[in-house]
């Protein structure tokens, strides 16, 4: 394969998205290395960000007696660098999303990415690309979830350990896509730790990346340094109606008590079902079940970096 000394994707294997469906695939990129990705860079960045595109998530200690706290919050006026300092210094996990939407500089990173992974993967065509920068804190974590769309992760600064499991029972029950699909919450998943004898387990580190099967339930435990990454998402034919058919069959299951029997991908049941999950999207029923899932309780305190405030002004336990 052909490739100029400038292509991002620097030891991608050529393999297909056919092929990372099936097996997670490690890769090297150079992203690390350019100026436009340090971390002054990124602090840039974060300052200019527009609030309606980013989330910031306050989390609780590892293993903190198996307790989930996942927080939503805002900036409270502080500049890109101190928001830097207070995730380096807090549990905090920064997503900037659609990147590509807002700084042509990162649109222009993620459609070389994309360009290059294509270009070695001619067979399937993926569309809708998307792209976020994640920065988050030493030792901070993302617990067990799974996405819906294609994904990627590119190390940029710090290291990360990710697991990564099979998406199929017990790790990820149909149950629990379809109520990720209806809620756009991606994190209510049920985790055993048993799980974790069935994971495979990478060290990612600055200028490593990966991509892993449709609907891998993942989590991602930061090394004891400040971690930032860049996220990629992709679809396809397949994994547009693979979300329908979780839409179709997760209103089917809550809202008239029916257990669906099959996720076929065509046929008149499919075409059923994407009117559905259509006719249900367009009613607006869901749209109270997702803001539901993500009410904004806390800004980062200017006083002491690291630390948050709930916005009724009481310090969090
Ligand atoms: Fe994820």
């Amino acid at each position: 394969m052909d490739r100029t000394a400038s292509a991002p994707l620097s030891a991608l294997t050529p393999q297909s998205p056919a092929q990372w469906q099936q097996a997670p695939l490690l890769f090297e990129h150079r992203l690390h290395t350019d100026p436009g990705f340090d971390k002054a860079a990124i602090a840039d960045l974060i300052g200019r960000y527009p609030r309606q595109n980013y989330s910031i998530v306050h989390m609780g200690e590892q293993g903190a007696n198996g307790k989930r706290v996942w927080r939503e919050g805002e900036f409270g006026g502080l500049d890109g660098h101190r928001v830097l300092d207070a995730i380096e210094r807090g549990r905090l996990w920064l997503n900037l999303r659609d990147g590509h939407d807002f700084d042509p500089s990162l649109r222009a990173a993620m459609m070389a990415l994309f360009a290059e992974a294509g270009a070695l993967a001619p067979p399937v065509s993926s569309y809708d690309h998307r792209m976020g920068i994640l920065v988050s804190s030493p030792n901070a974590q993302v617990y067990y979830h799974a996405d819906l769309p294609g994904q990627g992760l590119l190390q940029l600064h710090g290291r990360k350990r990710i697991y990564l499991y099979p998406p199929r029972p017990p790790f990820l029950s149909p149950e629990g896509l379809e109520n990720i699909a209806l809620s756009q919450l991606e994190v209510g998943l049920r985790y055993e730790p048993d799980f974790d004898r069935g994971a495979q387990v990478f060290d990612l580190e600055a200028g490593q990346g990966l991509f892993w099967p449709l609907n891998s339930p993942h989590r991602i435990e930061n090394h004891d340094c400040l971690n930032i990454s860049m996220t990629l998402e992709y679809w396809t034919q397949d994994i547009r109606r693979n979300h329908m058919i979780n839409m179709a069959n997760g209103i089917l299951r809550r809202y008239f008590h029916h257990t669906p029997r099959n996720r076929r991908l065509s046929g008149p049941s499919f075409y059923a079902k994407a009117a559905l999950q259509s006719l249900w999207r367009r009613s607006g029923r869901l749209e109270s079940l997702r803001r539901a899932a993500r009410p904004v309780d806390f800004r980062l305190d200017p006083e002491h970096p690291g630390r948050i405030v709930d916005l009724d002004g009481n310090l969090p336990a």
